[in-house]
């Protein structure tokens, strides 16, 4: 049987259960003390001051918690990227922020600062680089805008740990920073988040509010780990092939998305969910402690994977692989090219997967478009134009069969699609 490929590979600890079970003898499944430790692991492995690290039950949370200890005046603007997840956006207007969007270049997918630069208003006190799909924003350009007009900066490093600019982490540049460890984050402990930031006054402030929250249920922290569990076994390739491939297959045929039943619901989270609000267990970190001593083995996988599938690519007609800006280390969290001037992606993403590789299309979203944001002042047609690239996995648990299979597949595809199209590029 030909199996199938995911469009997703969670990073994952061969001793996972192991070190759960050792959690449990010891009593210290949801509280313990290796908390602090992968708190300052993790903030000695940026170069940071490690109580200058602060655990959260998301990323969004930890962003939340940042936003609420630089206490901004109410209706103060903050602007991010017009590609983003949506939540990001939605928990700075629960903290009491308006929001604004900057467009991104789409050939980095990160965003303009020139764009940054337009929306500055008398009421903006923030800016959010969100390092997307792996790659540094151009850093450079936006510190200088930032000091220029007296802004703070946050950035956003859910999908770009391990990434560099200039030789120097990314969420080691602007007054704090945000990363996620859900299942499929570069840094998988099963959900989860950090806050990073500079000045050790606001983390005792991201701290003391984190730890005013309740302690999430032994239950609730099985069930997370069930969760992932669940994840890594429909994602082998011949588990995903016989359950949810042939879904993907069939509503690739009868034009459905069913990426909606793989995301959270989009909504208003006023008020804060009640798993939003709790802490971070012992278990998961106990899981990061040691999911960061594969890390980087993990990082240069998906970039020599990447560098595999940009050689096979790389000189079909009309097609555009990353681009990686001089002094941008990527960790390609995603892998995103454009296809030829002419079939629709969405097409191109079918064809994909009747040959068996799963090819995602959008991994974020354009929030100025959608109606949870209503009008909001933006600038988005770059983002646009980059929700029609393709994601592709080079994710660092394929095997090389596999990911020869992959690159080889989606060649073929895009060549065809080329040579109908005359060979123009999309971007
Ligand atoms: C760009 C971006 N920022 C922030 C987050 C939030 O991370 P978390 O799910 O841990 O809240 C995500 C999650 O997918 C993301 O994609």
């Amino acid at each position: 049987m030909l199996t199938a490929i995911s469009r997703y590979g969670a990073r994952v600890l061969p001793n996972t259960e192991e070190l759960v079970a050792g959690c449990k003898a010891r009593g210290e499944f949801v509280e313990g003390p290796q908390i602090a430790e992968f708190e300052a692991a993790f903030a000695r492995r940026l170069g940071v001051d490690p109580s200058c690290a602060v655990t959260a039950a998301y990323g969004r949370m930890a962003f939340y918690y940042i936003l609420k200890a630089l206490d901004l005046p109410a209706g103060s603007e903050i602007i991010f990227p017009a590609l983003t997840f949506w939540v990001v956006p939605e928990l700075a207007r629960v903290a009491g922020l308006t929001v604004v969007f900057a467009d991104v270049d789409p050939k980095t997918f990160t965003v303009k600062p020139d764009s940054v630069e337009r929306l500055i208003t008398d009421k903006t006190r923030a800016i959010i680089p969100t390092h997307l799909y792996g790659l540094p924003c151009d850093m450079d350009r936006l510190l200088e805008i930032a000091a220029r007009h007296n802004l703070i900066v946050l950035e956003d490093c859910a999908h770009a740990l391990g990434a560099l600019y200039k030789g120097k982490p990314v969420g080691t540049f602007g007054t704090g920073a945000l990363f996620s460890f859900q299942t499929l984050k570069p840094l998988n402990c099963y959900g989860g988040g950090l806050a990073l930031v500079t000045d050790r006054q606001l983390a005792r402030k991201v701290r003391q509010q984190i730890e005013a929250l309740p302690w999430p249920s032994e239950k609730r922290v099985q069930d997370r780990l069930l969760m992932g569990r669940l994840q890594r076994i429909f994602i082998k390739p011949w588990v995903f092939s016989i359950s949810l491939f042939p879904v993907l297959w069939i509503s690739a045929l009868i034009d459905a998305n069913p990426d909606v039943f793989l995301w959270e619901n989009i909504r208003s989270l006023n008020p804060l969910p009640g798993q939003y609000t709790e802490r971070f267990p012992n278990v998961q970190a106990v899981i990061g402690l040691e999911a960061l001593k594969h890390f980087d083995g993990w990082t240069a996988q998906a970039q020599a994977n990447a560098q595999y599938v940009n050689h096979v690519l790389g000189d079909v007609p009309g097609i555009q692989v990353p681009y990686v800006p001089p002094g941008c280390t990527h960790v390609y969290y995603q892998y995103c090219v454009y296809g030829p001037e002419g079939p629709k992606r969405d097409d191109l993403v079918v064809r994909c997967v009747r040959r068996g590789i799963d090819i995602e299309t959008l991994h974020v979203d354009v929030p100025p478009d959608m109606e949870l944001f209503g009008s909001v002042k933006a600038e988005a047609d770059g983002a646009r134009r980059s929700a029609q690239a393709l994601q592709i996995p080079v994710y660092c648990g394929l095997r090389r069969d596999q990911l020869e299979r992959v690159a080889t597949t989606v060649r073929a595809v895009l060549a065809q699609a080329a040579a109908a199209s005359g060979g123009a590029a999309r971007s």
